[in-house]
């Protein structure tokens, strides 16, 4: 029942995705921050995705990134994304999608990410594989950081911190290691499992952008940790999410000591 209300809710936020993807009188207003965006495709993905699930679970726990939290004493909470990637989404770029993490008593036990333009639907449960519209997937076989594709965000306020996104951006490029910036976490992290990138990093992210992907990642072999390389939770702002292979080698990169 958790899984089928996972895949429903999933599909109906992004119906609403495709429903208003490029109409010219989409109402956009902004949030914090001079372009982090919130359109009315975002409200009424999130209204979709809340109906569906709660539905069927009224007692459990909602993290969802606009309406917040609606706080249960439950052992599971949904953390939900209901666009990731709003600024392409809002000019037309179809790479975002809908984000839908389930965790019961702490530890992520599902996460469906589905971008409806692509036709790429993302599922993985705890011990059960990650899947690609069904189809199991499998992280990269690289090995070495110089030889990769990445890929990489930047947050919408830029955090003036000693070895922020820029610092780190930079030594890669330098470097010649391509990475790259689409726009949306969790596609990032969708591709890595993929095996597309072999490794994805970020300074500050929320729990709706890492909570579904984080999992999908995990269990198509990859590792996912935060800067120290010690514990991964998406409940705090950093995020090194490789194929496993290269990521002793990329923490040494994203802390400056190579
Ligand atoms: C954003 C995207 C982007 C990341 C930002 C997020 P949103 O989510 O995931 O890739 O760099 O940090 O806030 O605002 O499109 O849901
Ligand atoms: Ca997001
Ligand atoms: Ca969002």
């Amino acid at each position: 029942m958790h899984k089928e209300t996972l895949l429903n809710a999933t599909e109906a936020g992004a119906k609403v995705l495709q429903y208003y993807f490029n109409n010219k009188d989409l109402r956009i207003s902004n949030k914090e921050g001079i372009n982090n965006l919130v359109t009315e495709a975002d409200h009424a993905s999130e209204k979709a995705i809340l109906e569906t699930i709660r539905q069927q679970f009224p007692d459990h726990f909602i993290l969802s990134e606009e309406a917040g939290e609606i706080a249960m004493d439950s052992e599971y909470k949904w953390i939900i994304d209901p666009i990731d990637g709003t600024v392409n989404y809002a000019h037309g770029i179809p790479i975002c999608c809908v984000s839908i993490g389930l965790e019961h008593n702490g530890k992520m036990l599902m996460g469906a990410v589905f971008n409806p333009f692509l036709k790429e639907f993302y599922f993985a449960e705890a011990g059960k594989g990650a899947m690609l519209n069904g189809e199991p997937i499998q992280v990269s076989a690289q090995t070495e950081v110089i030889k990769s594709c990445l890929v990489t965000g930047f947050p919408y306020t830029y955090l003036d911190m000693p070895n922020g996104p820029l610092e780190c951006f930079e030594r890669f490029i330098r470097k010649g290691v391509p990475v790259r910036r689409l726009g949306s976490a969790a596609m990032d992290l969708c591709w890595v499992a993929a095996g597309r990138f072999d490794g994805f990093y970020e300074h500050k992210l929320q729990a709706w952008d890492s909570a579904a992907g984080f999992l999908i990642v995990e269990e198509a072999g990859g590792k996912v940790t935060d800067f120290a390389g010690t514990y991964y939770s998406p409940f705090q702002p950093h995020i090194l999410a490789t194929n496993g292979k290269i990521h002793a080698e990329m923490l040494q990169w994203i802390n400056d000591k190579i």
